[in-house]
């Protein structure tokens, strides 16, 4: 996002570092003045990090100056200054909140829904004015609560909610724990005034909650503004303090004894300059087409910062134009608030139902009454797992909130728990499993439920055999869903060997199918039984064992029955394999059904074993001097110099006139592949790695 100028003024606090306050300071003899020194040099501290995300020192030099300052103010108690940095949780918890007139009064915005609306919008502007506005500023529209911070002569006396927009509630004492809202401003602070920002809760901050929430198996929070405003509005500011809320000032209210200000821009500048914490992502805009760009841009990055939008304020730009443009009832004409679609709705949960996967997990998922949300229409939504389910508490018949940001996939958030039908059950796991009728278990001390039925369970079968036949593993074409199900109706297929020992007089029966059709399919079963042992591997889709894990272990152990039965030693000294793929693999083929599967599929005649391993030496490479850059695809870095050294060569880090051959992966080292263009070196690809694996330099090099 392009920013004209910053906002973020820092030139006040210049002085306090200038005047070296901190761990290499004079130390003031006198203790009111060491509490002075070390309360700026805090603050200024704070504004780094808190404010401009830019701290100067270390969290442990930082601490010690905090320390310091704690331990001078419980010597000295009253030497404390009700804008110490120290003075940010210490009220006691409230019965309630108090009531706040505004000194001036809080509008709302207008919405805008589209790009037309905001045109209709500006039309009208240059209707009033009688030309178009000097200009505009563009915010971001930040999905928190809305607060009047007051601070007068520069210290942080009062923070109200809007309310009404002209009664709010007084949550100074909550409001005071927030550290990016400065308790003291810098200089040039006026006599009074009143400032409006958002709280928000920063995106990773929420994370980290709900991830407590989650070991603790409480009930996950359902978004960020509604727990920033929870947060503000109990009563405990302890509970505040530990929510790591934060705030971005976007509007001045009332004012006396400041400098003289002719545009919003500026004003905010000014804000700036004081600490206070304005967004960097605000910019100005010369006209209609700038604010058009603008929107498009924050749309497009909408998720690329660490708080929630939900649109972009528009702001008419000069103070003298918005005093002609004037407010209506309720909101500044000056001013429009265009709204992104909602990437959360609510909506009715019809069923709760489960879907047993490849892996035989049984995992349940909502039924919803669709829901256009986030771009597209919603009718299912995973819900995990048994535990999840309960602690989100979500039953059938609530009405929920589903959410689908940007590309993820759509979540059910949690339940609206005053719309909770009388009677609404608590779901409960099914004990048998709906498609197999086996017993579904869950193993002590897992999540996951598991069907026991093994490929009795059409469903899991399906699930299975669609991504054993699928591209990325045995990449049986013409074996999709539909033919699946087809063969599985009739149970032609019953486990993914049964597919290497179809009769085509079997598939010729269904409908739609014919000679050449069943020639093709058969075709392509037969070539998928020599499929590289790395691709069947991977078909069999072991959990964490995809196409390079199982590509490395083939390369390494040559054929299933030897890596099933190797080592934990073994396996584990393989280059990229860590223990959780060791287990991953023991408990595979532990599982009889496993083991028995590749029984069939060696009966069947699939091929199990790779005929060439690399694991021999030969002099192959004797003299010849390899430099690999960037990432192979078939290989990891110790891979492919352990293949070079197998056959006698060497690999190198650096590029040289005594190297043979530069091979560049996907995003090759700049400077390596410049050396090499210097020195003449040959550069080639993974192909042609491979060709020097197997037939020598002169192969690739003539
Ligand atoms: S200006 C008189 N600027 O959106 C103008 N509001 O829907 C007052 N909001 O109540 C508001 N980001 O809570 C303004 N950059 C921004 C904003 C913003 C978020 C909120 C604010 C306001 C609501 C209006």
């Amino acid at each position: 996002m392009t920013t004209e100028g910053s906002v973020n003024g820092t030139s006040h606090l210049q002085a306090v570092i200038d005047s070296g306050v901190g761990q290499n300071a004079l130390m003031a003899t006198d203790p009111a003045q060491r509490i002075a020194d070390l309360s700026k040099a805090i603050r200024h501290h704070n504004h780094r990090y808190h404010v401009l995300d830019a701290p100067e020192i270390a969290d442990i030099e930082y601490d010690e100056m905090v320390r310091e300052l704690e331990a001078l103010e419980t010597d000295h108690p009253e030497l404390v200054q009700p804008d110490s940095p120290t003075q940010r949780v210490g009220g006691p918890a409230l019965d309630a909140f108090s009531a706040v007139t505004h000194r001036e009064r809080m509008f709302s915005l207008d919405n805008a829904e589209s790009h037309e609306d905001i045109a209709a919008w500006e039309a009208r502007l240059e209707r009033m004015l009688e030309r178009p506005p000097a200009g505009y500023s563009c915010e971001l529209k930040i999905d928190g609560l809305a607060v009047s911070i007051t601070y007068e002569n520069g210290r942080f006396v009062q923070a109200a909610t809007r309310g009404d927009g002209l009664v709010g509630e007084d949550v100074t004492a909550n409001v005071r724990t927030i550290k990016s809202v400065p308790l003291a401003l810098g200089e040039g602070a006026p006599e009074l005034m009143e400032v409006r920002g958002e709280i928000y809760m920063p995106v990773s901050a929420f994370d980290e909650l709900n991830r407590k929430q989650a070991e603790a198996g409480e009930r996950p929070y359902i978004n960020p503004r509604n727990t920033a405003a929870g947060s503000v509005r109990q009563k405990d500011p302890a509970v505040t303090a530990g929510r790591n809320l934060s705030v971005w000032v976007y509007q001045l209210g009332f004012i006396t004894g400041g400098p003289p200000l002719e545009s919003h821009w500026e004003t905010m500048e000014y804000l700036g300059s004081l600490g206070l914490k304005v967004n960097p992502a605000s910019a100005r805009a010369a006209d209609a087409a700038a604010v058009h760009a603008y929107l498009e841009r924050a749309e497009k990055d909408r998720h690329a910062n660490d708080y929630e939008i939900d649109g972009v304020v528009i702001k008419v730009d000069s103070l003298d134009d918005q005093a002609i443009l004037g407010f209506t009832a309720k909101s500044p004409r000056w001013a429009m608030a265009y709204k992104f679609p909602p990437e959360e709705k609510t909506t009715l949960l019809e069923d709760i139902r489960i879907n047993v996967g490849r892996t035989g997990v049984a995992t349940p998922y909502a039924v919803l009454d669709p829901v256009f949300v986030g771009g597209v229409t919603v009718t299912n939504a995973t819900l995990h797992n048994e535990g999840e389910l309960q602690r989100k508490d979500v039953r059938v018949g609530d009405t929920v909130i589903v959410r689908r940001a940007g590309d993820v996939i759509p979540e059910v958030v949690g339940p609206v728990l005053s719309k909770r039908p009388r009677g609404a059950k608590v779901w409960k796991l099914p004990k048998t499993c709906p498609f197999s009728g086996h017993p579904i278990v869950t193993p002590e001390g897992e999540a996951r439920a598991i069907c026991t039925g093994g490929f009795d369970c059409p469903s899991r079968l399906r699930e299975y055999l669609f991504h054993f036949a699928s591209r990325g593993g045995m990449d049986i074409e013409g074996l999709g869903y539909r033919t699946v199900d087809m063969l599985m109706s009739e149970g032609v297929i019953r486990t993914p060997a049964d597919i290497f020992t179809l009769d085509r007089d079997d598939v010729l029966r269904f409908e739609g199918w014919g000679e050449v059709s069943v020639t093709n399919l058969m075709n392509a079963i037969e070539g998928a039984k020599d499929r590289p042992t790395g691709r069947l591997l991977t078909a069999l889709g072991l959990p964490l064992v995809g196409g390079t894990v199982a590509r490395t272990l083939i390369r390494r152990f040559g054929g299933l029955r030897e890596l099933f039965t190797a080592s934990e030693e073994d396996l584990a000294s393989v280059d990229g394999i860590g223990p959780e793929i060791v287990r991953s693999m023991q408990e595979w083929w532990d599982d009889p059904i496993n083991r028995r599967l590749i029984d069939d599929l060696e009966a069947a005649g699939v091929r199990i074993r790779d005929e060439v391993t690399v694991t021999e030496t030969s002099d192959l490479l004797a003299g010849v001097a390899v430099v690999v850059t960037g990432s192979l695809d078939g290989f990891t870095r110790d891979g492919a110099k352990a293949a070079v050294e197998d056959r006698g060569g060497k690999v190198t880090g650096s590029v040289s006139s005594k190297t043979s051959l530069v091979v560049a992966g996907e995003s090759p080292g700049a400077a390596k592949i410049t050396k090499a263009q210097d020195l003449g070196v040959p550069i080639v690809d993974e192909a042609a790695f491979q060709v020097l694996l197997a037939e020598g330099l002169d192969a690739v090099n003539p």
